[in-house]
């Protein structure tokens, strides 16, 4: 039997509504398993208890009125937890962390969406992050309208779920300027393709990774 190998990497998943994150989560982490690496799979906002309770708030709220701020301050909160309790401790331990969204998200639907300022974001991150960042990340792109519709066939909308096409815009703007600000670390999955084409597209990206740990 070959030992797991040691070697902790941060990879992300971000895009959209629909995008296809949690569709592919499954099959990124077989690749990783399959290649002897031990994977840690969670998401934002989330992946501790009391982070699923501020997601629960953030998402299915009802008859609450969350500002702005309030909303960016609870997704840190859950982040700050989540580093604290699942990521950080993984990754010394040598997984393959893969997570669900984590703060691109912020600054796309925080910040392009809602309109807070980078830096008021960038503030709260240095804080809470203390230097971590994703090592990779997977920006699952497409058009918006198509991204609502396969969310909408697969359940009913969630709080985000239910902003205007104008603020889904401003979304999708923002990951793709965040992807052209770091072509390192942000890589474009096109989402607009079947099931085998966006494997297909992952595994150029992924067996590269792999390749080099
Ligand atoms: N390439 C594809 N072609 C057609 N449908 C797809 C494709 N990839 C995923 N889907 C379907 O689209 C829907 C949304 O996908 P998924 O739940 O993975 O998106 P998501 O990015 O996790 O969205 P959210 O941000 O809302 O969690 C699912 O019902 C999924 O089965
Ligand atoms: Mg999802």
């Amino acid at each position: 039997m070959t030992s797991k190998k040691k070697v902790g990497l941060f990879i992300t998943l971000e895009g959209g509504e629909g995008a296809g994150k949690s569709t592919n989560l499954e099959y990124i982490q077989r690749k990783f398993i399959d290649a002897g690496h031990e994977v840690l799979v969670t998401r934002e906002p989330g992946g501790t208890k009391i982070g699923e309770n501020i997601r629960e708030l953030l998402l299915h709220a009802k008859d609450q009125n969350i500002s702005d701020n309030t909303e960016l301050i609870l997704m840190f909160a859950a982040r700050t937890q989540h580093l604290y309790e699942i990521i950080e401790p993984a990754l010394l331990q040598g997984k393959i962390v893969l997570c669900d969204r984590f703060t691109d998200a912020t600054f796309a639907y925080q910040g392009g969406g809602r309109g807070i300022p980078d830096d008021r974001i960038n503030t709260l991150k240095q804080w809470v992050q203390l230097g971590r960042e994703p090592d990779l990340t997977l920006l699952f792109d497409l058009p918006i309208e198509l991204g609502l519709e396969r969310a909408n066939n697969r359940s009913s909308p969630d709080r985000f779920e239910k902003e205007t096409l104008a603020f889904f815009e401003r979304v999708r703007k923002k990951y793709l300027d965040i992807a052209r600000q770091e072509p390192g670390r942000v890589k474009i999955i096109n989402s607009d393709n079947t099931s085998a084409e966006v494997h297909d597209q992952l595994d150029v990206i992924l067996d590269d990774v792999l390749d080099n740990l």
